[in-house]
């Protein structure tokens, strides 16, 4: 007999287990499904649903709600059934309760695993060939693919000591930023990178923040963080130059900075996720495209 609940905290070892078992290409630790789950900004355990087997988590399925610019979107964050019981229908009926709480309130359309803020995969990497194949059949289009990149941090010292001398000349003070640059800071994304504030907030978690940011004649005009997402896996991003300038290497140098940290830290590869300037991270870090994921969405008719 297999009976479906809201998840609850004592459950998290044995989620935590089920997606260990049941994703071939990933693995999770404690602190990065806690990130995944409860550090979302809106996470939800009414949104959050289980399949029970005499008592073991064999089914499990996150759903979780983004306004993104004026769209109200849902979202399967994260879903895995236990080997042994798939092709029973039990991902189908955890979507299906999911899909009538998310229509309730009045989504418009709904997306698997590409949650900007706090995501874990950007979409669904097609080697899970079985979750191409429930999404599609439950619904859902494909409406286009996202990549990440990855960088060999071993490869170089991404040493930007000279670049930072030169770019001093020109009055770009390049540096660390400090709790004392957060307002500013947020204010710069305010108008067109709203969606990051999620990343520079967990990227300031830390007593050395993992932001770097320049500044020209005084303002703040650019900034590259990383452990914004998927704490610990070497993640980074993001990043963002003002238009007027760009061209100058000022992306570049903090690039390097953040790579070097990423580094001293002990990682040996970089994560640049959700890439869209494939060429400068190709030009500046050799990264190279990694993993490919495929994006789903499923319009919801609301009354
Ligand atoms: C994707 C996953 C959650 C599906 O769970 P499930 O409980 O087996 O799914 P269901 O039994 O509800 O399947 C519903 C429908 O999806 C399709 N489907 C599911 N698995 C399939 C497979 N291996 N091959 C073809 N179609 C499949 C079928 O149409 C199926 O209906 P049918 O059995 O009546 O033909 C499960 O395969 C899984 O945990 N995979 C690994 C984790 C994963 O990929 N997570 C997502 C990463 S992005």
């Amino acid at each position: 007999m297999i009976s479906v609940q809201n998840y609850t905290d004592p459950y998290f070892q044995q989620v935590l287990d089920l997606l260990n078992q049941s994703k071939s290409f990933d693995s999770f630790t404690e602190p990065l499904l806690k990130e995944k789950m409860y550090d979302d900004p809106t996470w939800n355990p009414e949104h959050t649903w289980m399949a029970l087997h005499k008592s073991k988590v064999i089914g499990f399925m996150q759903g979780v709600t983004r306004n993104i610019r004026g769209s109200k979107l849902g979202y399967i964050k994260l879903m895995a059934v236990h080997p042994e019981f798939r092709r029973q229908g039990i991902a189908s009926r955890l979507f299906e309760l999911l899909e009538k709480q998310l229509s309730e309130l009045q989504m418009e359309a709904l997306r698997i695993y590409d949650v900007p803020l706090n995501y874990f995969m950007p979409g669904i990497d097609p080697r899970y060939t079985p979750a191409v194949c429930f999404a599609e059949k439950m619904g859902f289009k494909k409406t286009g693919d996202a990549i990440n990149m990855q960088v060999d941090l071993m490869a170089t010292d991404w040493d930007a000591s000279e670049k930072i001398a030169e770019l001093k000349k020109a009055s770009i003070e390049i540096k660390r930023a400090t709790l004392n640059d957060k307002e500013e800071l947020f204010d710069f994304i305010s108008e067109d990178w709203m969606l990051w504030q999620n990343e520079l907030e967990m990227a300031y978690r830390f007593a050395q923040p993992a932001i770097f940011i320049a500044r020209q004649n005084g303002r703040l005009k650019a900034f590259a963080a990383y452990e914004g997402n998927n704490q610990g896996t070497g993640w980074f991003g993001p990043m963002g130059t003002h238009r007027d300038l760009r061209g100058k290497g000022v992306g570049n140098v903090l690039l390097y900075l953040c790579l070097s940290d990423m580094k001293h830290q002990g990682h040996t590869s970089a994560t640049i996720p959700w890439v869209a300037p494939i060429a400068f991270y190709s030009h500046y870090a050799n990264a190279v495209i990694d993993r490919v994921f495929w994006r789903y969405e499923k319009k919801l008719k609301n009354e």
